[in-house]
């Protein structure tokens, strides 16, 4: 099979993992909520996530604040939303309010978690070192919450462009992996 050539400006569409996630923050009296695909597993326990939170987004300077977030994970019901967030900033809008999103009080953070998103991952900012140069935030996971009413959950993935895939069928193979 003959391939082509993909531009390197195509490569995340190609990696993105997904799924797509509602990052919430709060510092000094102001609560935020972004978009985001860029993240990435690093550590099962401890859980450690790293993630990509541009500088030129408000939830940038607020998790480099507070030093602390919730990963809120929807589902494909709550998709308009979740571009809403992405394609808004809350400089000077609110975007609970905005796009109709309950903010939860969280146990061990300040930042709001999302009622509407099936999981909630309460984080703590563990290592910034990389923060300057490539806005990249290891955040460790220190409480979590699950819906069990949901059991597969149809989770979103961004494939870039306004593309997302929907998660779908679940198939069980041999994996020496957790
Ligand atoms: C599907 C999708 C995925 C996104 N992923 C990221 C990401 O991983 N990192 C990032 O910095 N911005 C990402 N963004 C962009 C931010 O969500 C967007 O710039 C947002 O307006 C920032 O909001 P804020 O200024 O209120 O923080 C994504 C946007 C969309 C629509």
């Amino acid at each position: 099979m003959k391939k082509r050539s993909l531009p390197l400006g195509r490569v995340y569409r190609l990696l993105e993992p997904g799924p797509v996630v509602l990052l919430s923050t709060a510092h000094r009296g102001r609560s935020n909520v972004m978009t985001m695909s860029w993240h990435t597993m690093m550590e099962f326990q401890p859980p450690l996530v790293g993630c990509v939170v541009s500088d030129r987004n408000y939830s940038h300077e607020l998790l480099r604040g507070s030093r602390q977030c919730v990963l809120n994970i929807p589902e494909a019901k709550l998709a308009q939303k979740v571009v809403g967030c992405g394609n808004t900033s809350g400089r000077r809008t609110d975007k609970f309010a905005r796009f109709g999103l309950t903010a939860v009080p969280a146990e061990k953070v300040d930042a709001p978690m999302i009622g509407e998103c099936f999981a909630n991952l309460e984080c703590r900012l563990a290592d910034a070192r990389w923060a300057r140069q490539y806005s990249f935030f290891v955040l460790e996971v220190v409480k979590a919450w699950i819906d069990p009413a949901v059991v597969s959950p149809r989770t979103i993935h961004h494939r870039g462009r306004g593309e997302f895939m929907v998660a779908g069928r679940t198939v069980r193979l041999p994996s020496r992996a957790k």
